[in-house]
């Protein structure tokens, strides 16, 4: 069995941003238009009218201030309350691959790798833009990478879950170099017209370039020591679209369940012990103590659950930047958000330093990497 590396990461960021102001201002307006509209069956009392949504709830409740996305006007425009992103041709590039592309061409590049050096590509992304032919085909064929590639969805766990199937290509010889991409364009599958989620997501592509740790040259490269995935049913984070929509009847319409949604507080209450469990067992079965860690890249959904994973996992408040945060800036970017932290808050450690990324949402899923500073 080879040791596997990680030899290099890339983020790429959308440029556009909604601050919390604004997404805040435009659902307001959307809410007093469907109000005005609808007003007189809510003084019927035949319907509920929509409650305004609350800049402090937002904080307060996620610790979200500001999110990045690939469309900001639609989204923004109460008529609209979408992304819009115009439809490309067959030929075009799809926009999850070049998103992938941008993410890619930094970690290939941090990792010292060109295309010629990597043997498959894995797109693991909670949703992909079309059923086939895989994303990470087209990003395979856009990079000029020999042998194979396929995408994979284990919604926010899907990039730790993806560094598991990678690293065990790796270790068993079926691969020398993996490039695993999460382009995430969450925008486009939230409900923006729904208060109690609008806030929640961002759009992000995060790579990660995977190696057999002997052929490894990258300066600032982490070792993993080893990884853990675990799954358990649970409805409470759902999303019903499908190719079965059309065999349905009333199958077009523009119905709640056919985007994210989410019973949140159960989602808090049941994941964090999963988590908080996972890490701790994962640790116990390396022989390794909370004590040993050093850092603990999260997933980053709400700063509320990384808190309490943190304080439960090391025994006692996690010191300033030792699990670092990007939740603020970059609101839940599915499976990105633990490879960003990860990527941004990693290049300060000491050789030998040892940390966890782990990510975890719908399914239940939960993802844990136990990583060491190469020296
Ligand atoms: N503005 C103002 N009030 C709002 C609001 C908004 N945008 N959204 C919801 N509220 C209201 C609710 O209607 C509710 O009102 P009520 O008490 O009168 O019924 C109240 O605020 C509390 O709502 P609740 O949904 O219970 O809040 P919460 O503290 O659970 O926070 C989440 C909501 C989504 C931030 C939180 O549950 C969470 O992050 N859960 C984990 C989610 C997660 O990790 N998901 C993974 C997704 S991949």
């Amino acid at each position: 069995m080879h040791a596997v590396s990680i030899s290099g990461t890339g983020v790429f960021t959308p440029e556009q941003t909604i601050s919390n102001a604004e997404l805040v201002a435009a659902f307001n307006a959307y809410a007093d238009r469907q109000n005005a509209l609808h007003a007189d069956e809510i003084e019927r009392g035949e319907r509920e009218p929509i409650p305004q949504s609350d800049e402090g709830f937002i904080v307060k409740a996620s610790g979200i201030e500001s999110r990045y996305v690939l469309d900001k006007t639609g989204t923004l425009d109460p008529e609209i309350m979408h992304p819009v992103l115009p439809e490309r041709s067959d030929d075009e590039l799809s926009v999850m691959a070049e998103m992938a592309l941008k993410a890619a061409t930094v970690a290939l590049e941090k990792s010292g790798r060109t295309a010629a050096d990597i043997d498959a590509v894995i797109c693991a992304a909670s949703n992909h833009e079309r059923a086939y032919p895989a994303i990470a085909i087209e990003v395979q064929q856009a990079l000029g990478i020999n042998g194979f590639a396929f995408d994979m969805n284990v919604a926010c766990s899907s990039a730790t879950f993806g560094i598991q199937a990678a690293a065990d290509m790796i270790r068993s010889g079926s691969a020398r170099a993996i490039l695993m991409v999460n382009p995430e364009i969450c925008s486009a599958h939230l409900e923006w017209r729904d208060r109690d989620c609008h806030f929640i997501f961002g759009d992000v592509c995060t790579a990660v370039v995977l190696e057999r740790a002997d052929l490894a040259t990258a300066p600032g490269r982490f070792e993993i020591v080893s990884t853990r995935c675990l799954t358990q049913f649970s409805n409470n984070i759902r999303n019903n679209n499908g190719f079965l929509r059309r065999t349905r009847e009333g199958h077009m319409q523009d119905r709640r369940d056919m985007l994210f949604r989410q019973e949140g507080r159960k989602v808090f209450k049941q994941v964090v012990p999963i988590v908080i469990d996972l890490i701790l067992g994962h640790l116990a079965d390396e022989d390794l103590k909370p004590g040993d860690l050093e850092r603990l890249w999260l997933h980053q959904a709400n700063k509320g659950m990384n808190d309490m994973i943190g304080a439960r996992v090391l025994g006692r408040t996690p010191e300033k930047g030792e699990q670092p945060n990007i939740l603020q800036d970059y609101a839940n970017t599915s499976s990105a958000g633990s490879i960003i932290a990860f990527s941004k808050y990693s290049d300060d450690l000491e050789p030998g330093a040892l940390g966890v990324i782990c990510s975890f949402g719908a399914g239940y899923s939960a993802g844990s990497v136990i990583v060491r500073k190469a020296a």
